[in-house]
């Protein structure tokens, strides 16, 4: 398993956030997932005029790399101009626990990106639901 950089996922996150489609809250996030085999897949937020269709940062990542084949998230950094970094909404945390449940979370102000911050999936959003009947791959 490719060992975490958190110092280079942190920076993949900073230059996917340049990316960022923000014109209404000019609130920009990058993301960044690791898989397991050390790929890096970067995904940045995406506001739409109707506000509640907007796309979180890690949930582009998110879609962007699993609908590219990727599985097997180590970790994940996101960054935007927040002190102390952004924490990922309660519907990234959702998605996060079902497709990289096992992910660290890095967080990181864009201003100061070496003061990183750690979580874990799981500590972000305990007792997640995950386990639907009948689900299937
Ligand atoms: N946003 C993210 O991209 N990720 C987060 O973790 C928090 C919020 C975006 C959504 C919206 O475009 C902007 O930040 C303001 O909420």
């Amino acid at each position: 398993m490719a060992r975490i950089n958190k110092s280079q996922l942190i920076r993949a996150a900073a230059r996917a956030r340049q990316g960022a489609v923000a014109p209404y809250s000019k609130f920009k996030v990058g993301a960044a997932l690791l898989t397991k085999s050390g790929e890096i897949i970067g995904g940045a937020n995406v506001e739409s005029a109707s506000y509640g269709l907007t796309c979180c940062a890690e949930r582009v990542a998110l879609f962007s790399a699993l609908t590219s084949g990727r599985k097997d998230f180590v970790a994940v950094a996101v960054v935007a101009r927040a002190p102390g970094g952004p924490m990922p909404c309660g519907a990234c945390r959702q998605l996060l626990a079902e497709y990289a449940p096992d992910a660290t979370v890095f967080v990181a102000d864009s201003r100061k990106l070496a003061a990183v911050k750690e979580f874990s999936v799981k500590e972000l959003l305990p007792a997640a639901f995950v386990d639907v009947p009948g689900k299937t791959d």
